[in-house]
């Protein structure tokens, strides 16, 4: 079966609505020439500029994403936004765990599994993000790491339909340090963890579940990665913020 490859943009805490609107200015018409026929495009801005991004990006081909989201619907939850709220201004994809969530702001896999239950059942896709520190790698408890964050991440979901998960492995030495995983690193990990979901889910649903790759990736590596077997697409940090380098990310022959 032919491969469908999926290549999001996170923006981080990057690009607010002036510098979205020159973004997209540029990226727009270039994006509606590249074949998307087996291939998703999607770009996670910070929250405020959400619903102008919509507006511009409205009848393209790219789907909108967002960094986080609460696991409750509505209430008191200062600081946090709803996934039904994502959900209106035309979310599709939310990230989840993300290593920055996890290592700067303490976000647990007991709170992860809540958001990736919330999100779920508002009908958006969650991305949950695992990965190894440098210091887990050295240790060689790189399989152990992200099974745990895996399963507990998933652990509050009673099913899962095709198409409404997908899974991102970013090895936290790897995020924004110029040093990507090796595609033979990645792919190491991609077929654990394929491996794994196909434990809990069955060999065929697993096989359906998108198994995306962050860190470090740029035009010049992505040929590579997206090569391996179990890499179905990629999160993209730094890269994603200069529309002409994510323009070739996107670009790459699968
Ligand atoms: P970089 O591409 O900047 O390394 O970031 C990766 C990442 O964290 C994507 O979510």
């Amino acid at each position: 079966m032919a491969k469908i490859a999926y290549f999001i943009g996170n923006w981080k805490m990057n690009h607010g609505i002036s510098e979205a609107r020159s973004y997209f200015e540029r990226f727009l018409p270039e994006i509606s020439k590249v074949d998307l026929s087996r291939k998703v495009v999607g770009i996670a801005p910070p929250f405020t500029s959400l619903a102008f991004a919509r507006k511009l990006t409205e009848g393209s081909p790219v789907k909108l994403c967002a960094q986080n989201a609460c696991f409750a619907e509505k209430g008191a939850y200062t600081g946090e936004v709803s996934p039904l709220m994502l959900k209106e201004l035309g979310v599709e994809y939310v990230i989840l765990g993300h290593s920055e969530r996890r290592h700067i702001f303490g976000e647990t896999n007991e709170l992860i599994k809540k958001r990736v239950k919330g999100v779920y059942q508002a009908g958006l896709t969650p991305i949950l993000c695992v990965g190894e520190t440098l210091e887990e790698r050295r240790l060689g408890n790189t399989f152990l790491v992200v099974s745990e964050q895996l399963k507990q991440g998933l652990s509050e979901l009673e099913k899962v339909e095709e198409g409404r998960l997908i899974i991102a492995y970013e090895p936290v030495w790897a995020i924004g340090t110029g040093v990507n995983a090796t595609p033979e690193q990645a792919e190491e990990v991609h077929s654990f963890l394929r491996d794994l979901l196909a434990s809990m889910y069955g060999k065929e649903l697993a096989q359906a579940i998108p198994i995306l790759y962050g860190g470090s990736v740029t035009p010049e590596n992505i040929a590579d990665l997206i090569k391996e077997p179990n890499v179905d697409g990629v999160l993209v940090g730094g890269a994603s913020l200069d529309p002409e380098k994510f323009l070739k990310i996107v670009s790459v022959a699968i």
